[in-house]
C-alpha cells in the first residue's frame, strides 16, 4: 500500500507546524551558492502544502524567517525576500486552485514595504479561502509575540478592560499572534537539528516533535506522509496516564 493511503484520515494532526531547516547545507553539498538552496527550498513549500490540502490538514504554518536572520548578511536577507515576492507572486494560484487561506504572523512592519504589501495582496486574495489556512512565520520570533502580548494585557489591565485575576491561558491565548490557530499538533524540523529556534513556544505545549536528517529542499510529500504515520503511531496523553485514555 502507498505511504499516503497509510494515513488515517480521522487522526489528521489538525495543526501541522515546519521549521525548514537546512537549504544552505543542502546547496554547499551540490557546490552551490546558498541562494539556490532557498530558491530549491521554494519547491518543497510548494509540495508540502499541496500534500497538506490534499489529505484535509486544516492549518499548515511555516517558519520562513525568524526575528534571528536578519542577522545574517545583506545579500542573503535580500535574497530571501526577493524569493519571498517571486514565491507570493507566483504561488496566489496554487492557493486559489486548492481552496487555500494565506495568514501571517510576526513582527510584519519589518518587512520591506514591497514584500508587506505583496502578503497583504495574497492575504486580501485569498481570504475567503476555506480547505486550508496557510500561515507564514515572517521576522517571527516567539519571545517577541509573548513580550507584545504581555503588553496588550498590560495596558488592558491600565485600562481596566481586562481585571489581573481573570488573565488566564485563553486571555494568553487571545493576545498571541496565532489568537485563530488551533495549537501546534505536529511540528516537523528538518535537517538534523533538534531545536525549537524560538518558534511557537506557547503554543507547542502538547505538540508532537518529529525531526528528520532530511534536508529540505529534499522534503518531498512522500517525507511528510512519513512524519504524519511516526506521529499517528504514538500515544497523546496530555498529562493523562494510558489506562485513563483507553
Ligand atoms: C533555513 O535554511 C531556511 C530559511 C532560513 C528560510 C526558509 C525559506 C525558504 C524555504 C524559501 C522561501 C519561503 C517561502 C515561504 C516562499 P538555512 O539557510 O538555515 O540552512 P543551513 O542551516 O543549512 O545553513
Amino acid at each position: 500500500m502507498e505511504l499516503k493511503d497509510q494515513i488515517h484520515k480521522d487522526q489528521l494532526p489538525k495543526h501541522i507546524a515546519i521549521i525548514m531547516d537546512g537549504n544552505g547545507r543542502w546547496a554547499k553539498q551540490k557546490g552551490r551558492l546558498r541562494a539556490f538552496g532557498h530558491e530549491s527550498g521554494t519547491k518543497s513549500v510548494k509540495a508540502v502544502t499541496e500534500a497538506c490540502a490534499e489529505l484535509g490538514v486544516q492549518h499548515l504554518t511555516l517558519y520562513a524567517f525568524s526575528t534571528e536572520n536578519w542577522n545574517r548578511p545583506k545579500l542573503e536577507v535580500q535574497t530571501l525576500m526577493r524569493l519571498l515576492i517571486s514565491s507570493l507572486k507566483k504561488e496566489i494560484k496554487t492557493l486559489q486552485d486548492n481552496n487555500i487561506k494565506l495568514n501571517a504572523i510576526g513582527n510584519l512592519q519589518a518587512l520591506p514595504s514591497k514584500v508587506h504589501k505583496e502578503l497583504q495582496d495574497v492575504i486580501d486574495k485569498t481570504k475567503t479561502n476555506k480547505r486550508m489556512t496557510l500561515t507564514l512565520a515572517l521576522s517571527y520570533g516567539s519571545r517577541l509575540e509573548i513580550t507584545d502580548a504581555l503588553k496588550d494585557i498590560c495596558d488592558k489591565v491600565k485600562n481596566n478592560i481586562i481585571s489581573p485575576e481573570n488573565i488566564d491561558e485563553y486571555i494568553i491565548n487571545q493576545h498571541l499572534y496565532t489568537r485563530n490557530l488551533p495549537d501546534v499538533d505536529l511540528l516537523i524540523r528538518t535537517s538534523g537539528e533538534q531545536r525549537i529556534s524560538n518558534f511557537l513556544l506557547w503554543q507547542i505545549a502538547y505538540a508532537e516533535l518529529y525531526f528528520t536528517e532530511v534536508l529540505w529542499p529534499d522534503f518531498s510529500k512522500e517525507d511528510l506522509y512519513i512524519a504524519i504515520l511516526n506521529y499517528q503511531n504514538r500515544e497523546r496523553r496530555f498529562g493523562k496516564t494510558s489506562e485513563q485514555l483507553s
